[in-house]
């Protein structure tokens, strides 16, 4: 089973899943649930919807934090078919990619200020038939990533500055996806930090596609099918 969902022909049925999912879609943050019953965690994910995760790696020099890498991952692939949209907040990405690759990640997301030359790491996870993204954290202007939109799957814009959960949401930020949404009308984007029903919908009122949400569906009441129901709402309240 492991082999079979780390196969290119499962990466790829992962990805038209999520790329067919309705928008905006919410992908809950593994990053306050459960490590050690993390079966469990992927299965009540699944109970309550979720489409899609998101997987956030910390090297502890990107960041002041640590979390998980690529052997983890590996172990976990083969409990979910979850498309794994996975945060590299990395200081050397291309270092390590291949392990991600092998580990069943799909779409790998890196940050312009760890590689502000991305494109041959891009094209490394293009090749592999991963999505591409590109992380800017709240000071970096889009100005630093858009001259590698066409090498893109998508784009990943920190509500925060990344590092731990349970942040403020930075309002500032939808300026950049606002610029983003006018520079490319069809371009997937996703917000990650601070996400909650009031700021979900601010987000995709100026154009994000995509929430990654942390504390707000690992709340203290576990119930993650109400939780991921009001974000889901928040977030449809900002294309109305
Ligand atoms: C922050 C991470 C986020 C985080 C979001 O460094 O990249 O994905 O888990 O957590 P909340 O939703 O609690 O801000
Ligand atoms: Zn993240």
């Amino acid at each position: 089973m492991a082999e079979v969902r780390q196969s290119p022909a499962a990466r790829e049925a992962r990805l038209a899943v999520l790329m067919g999912a309705e928008r905006p879609l919410v992908t809950p943050s593994l990053l306050n649930c459960d490590f050690a019953r993390m079966a469990e965690e992927l299965e009540a994910l699944k109970q309550a919807g979720t489409i899609a995760v998101h997987l956030d790696v910390m090297d502890g020099h990107f960041v002041p934090n640590f979390t998980y890498g690529a052997p983890v991952i590996k172990d976990w692939r083969p409990r979910t078919d979850f498309p794994f949209d996975t945060h590299l907040m990395m200081s050397d990405p291309g270092r390590y990619l291949d392990d991600f690759i092998r580990a069943g990640c799909d779409v790998i997301i890196f940050h312009i200020e760890a590689v502000p030359e991305p494109t041959p790491l891009l094209r490394r996870i293009r090749a592999a038939g991963c999505h591409a993204a590109l992380a800017l954290n709240p000071p970096t202007p889009v100005s630093a990533i858009e001259p590698f939109l066409d090498e893109l799957d998508a784009v990943l814009v920190m509500s925060v500055m990344p590092g731990f959960g349970g942040q403020a949401f930075e309002p500032s930020v939808l300026e950049k996806v606002r610029t983003l949404r006018a520079a490319r009308p069809e371009l997937p984007i996703s917000i990650d930090g601070g996400i909650n029903p009031t700021t979900a919908a601010e987000a995709v009122a100026a154009g994000v596609t995509q929430l990654v949400a942390g504390s707000a569906v690992f709340r203290n009441d576990g119930n993650y099918a109400a939780a991921l129901a009001e974000l889901v709402q928040g977030a449809r309240r900002g294309i109305e």
